[in-house]
């Protein structure tokens, strides 16, 4: 059903046109339990959300709209494997492989448990042999320099893993990411690199896409060009992937081959074996704690009520600015280094599951489905597009993401970085009006009516709404927890919305017409393309 036909809607409704000025520090003043009422926690995190635009029937009719969209079973039916991407005839089961394992997930029939099991042991041993040097580089050297070759959530995800968790890596490794096709990306990241200590991980689901083949045809060549003969392939490179008979083909032997399942989303899988890059460099048991985190964070989803519920809450805030208050994107602003690539993984993850035109059954949809996901490290962030927040004309709710503690204290930096946390949080809840920046102005000697043409310049609207989210370090169960409480909170506004969360058919066009041009590049035939490509192609040619 659509999501304006659900009767907790048109009650929503109408409390946005109540609440679009209502003001978010008066609402703190009228009631003194407000933080503690619009606060959940879970998994080791905490969201306060008393800084929204929202009061008791808002949150009320938020979760009434869940119930009645049937999200509990929704979320059952993700949890027990039944076929929620219904596009492609697959289940969804993420889940399963950072479950402890105790139930029998059922696919098609049969219990999928034991070759999760089976591949984590697999992982497990692999990377105890990289370690000791059981499994070393063609020459006997230690195998220490690691690249991810892969792209979209291929790289994204378990690039902000290994980020994130650098405080645990192990000694002495190297990890870098190869996923863009453009070659600049190959060389910078080959550079320096000694072939003979260098493992290259393929990291992809299809073992089709054009980047990664590309990326890892190149390897191949600068493996063998440094004098390595075919036959030591197979001590470089690896591969994860459902595509057996592609990575074959590519060299890479049977026993270092590493399952995906067609059942894990390619932006939902750096819990599977596309995680072995980043298992290698933080060790075995660092990523059992991040699975550990997100299983959680699953049974927190899985069971607790939707008031309490974290994923729940951040999807229906989320909901009520997107289609009752005219948002249309979302700042994911981390105050922790290590996390900078949250807002990259969110985008693919956010944009490429609810970025979506129809429902599930493939009607037209005439309300917004997924907000444009934006983002970026914190202070930095403050002194580029803050000032857009603060004084623009677009409603942008914002996540503020902050550890407690610091990995790395240096000197009063971290009390530093908290104070800009709050701070900026504050101005957008409080603002500065024009009165008391005229009467600041003049005391500062500025003539009155110099002050009062400069004001309007300076004035901060503030009422703008943010969550505030902290943890108390950034170990490797909160990151697992952090990043299932957002992969979650995408699914449920996908249920909101009616839209198959675990397609991407958006992406597929592009691909093939990107066929076709490279065809044109090569054999000069433009006259199928419309003039601004023909002529681009032409110049292109001319300057090779
Ligand atoms: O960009 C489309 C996409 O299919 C993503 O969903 C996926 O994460 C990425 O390409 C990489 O796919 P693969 O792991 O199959 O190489």
């Amino acid at each position: 059903m659509p999501i304006s036909d659900h009767q907790a809607s048109k009650t929503l409704r109408k409390l946005s046109v109540e609440l679009i000025d209502a003001s978010i520090k008066s609402m703190f003043n009228h009631d003194e339990k407000r933080q503690s009422k619009f606060q959940s926690e879970a998994a080791g995190i905490l969201v306060d959300y008393s800084k929204n635009r929202i009061n008791d029937d808002v949150t009320k009719s938020l979760m009434e709209l869940a119930r009645q969209s049937n999200l509990s079973d929704a979320i059952e039916a993700m949890f027990s494997g039944e076929i929620l991407n219904n596009t492609e005839k697959r289940p969804a089961l993420h889940t399963a492989l950072r479950s402890n394992g105790s139930q029998p997930i059922l696919v098609d029939g049969q219990d999928v448990v034991p070759e999760i099991k089976d591949t984590l042991n697999r992982m497990q041993a692999f990377c105890e042999k990289v370690q000791t040097g059981e499994f070393s580089g063609h020459t006997g050297k230690p195998l220490r320099t690691i690249i991810n070759i892969g792209i979209g959530g291929s790289f994204l995800g378990p690039k902000l893993v290994s980020d994130a968790l650098k405080p645990y890596w192990q000694e002495g490794y190297d990890l870098r990411y190869l996923a863009n096709v453009d070659g600049t990306d190959f060389i910078e990241t080959c550079k320096h690199l000694d072939p003979e200590t260098t493992l290259f991980v393929i990291c992809s689901k299809s073992f089709n896409t054009l980047e990664t083949l590309k990326n890892a045809q190149a390897a191949r060549t600068w493996f063998l060009q440094s004098g390595a003969t075919e036959d030591k392939i197979q001590h470089h490179f690896v591969a994860v992937s459902t595509n057996i008979a592609a990575a074959t083909e590519f060299g890479v032997s049977a026993e270092n081959m590493f399952p995906m399942w067609d059942w894990v989303g390619g932006r939902y899988s750096l819990w599977s074996a596309i995680g072995l890059p980043q298992a290698l460099v933080l060790g075995f048991d660092t990523f059992k704690s991040l699975l550990s985190g997100a299983n959680e964070m699953d049974q927190h989803f899985r069971t607790t009520e939707f008031e309490h519920n974290l994923p729940v809450i951040l999807a229906m805030l989320g909901v009520w600015y997107h289609n009752f208050m005219d948002a249309d994107s979302h700042a994911v602003l981390v105050y922790d280094e290590y996390l900078k690539e949250l807002p990259n993984h969110l985008q693919q993850v956010d944009m490429e599951s609810n970025g979506k035109q129809v429902t599930r059954d493939g009607k037209k949809i005439n309300y917004q489905t997924g907000p444009i996901i934006w983002g970026g490290t914190g202070t930095n962030g403050q002194h580029a597009y803050h000032q857009l927040i603060h004084q623009g004309t677009k409603l942008i709710p914002c996540d503020f993401i902050m550890p407690l503690q610091s990995h790395n204290p240096v000197s009063d930096h971290h009390d530093w970085l908290f104070a800009n946390y709050l701070g900026q949080q504050q101005a957008m809840l409080e603002g500065k009006d024009e009165a008391s920046i005229i009467k600041e102005l003049v005391s500062k000697g500025m003539d009155q009516s110099d002050a009062e043409s400069f004001a309007p310049h300076k004035v901060i609207p503030g009422n703008k709404p943010c969550n505030s989210i902290i943890f108390n370090k950034g170990t490797p169960e909160v990151v697992g927890a952090l990043i299932a409480m957002y992969e979650h909170k995408i699914f449920v506004q996908g249920v909101i919305w009616d839209v198959n969360s675990f397609d991407q058919w958006g992406v597929e066009l592009g691909k093939v017409l990107g066929n076709a041009v490279f065809d044109a590049i090569n054999s000069g035939e433009t006259e199928k393309f419309d003039g601004s490509s023909a002529d681009l192609i032409r110049r292109f040619r001319d300057a090779k």
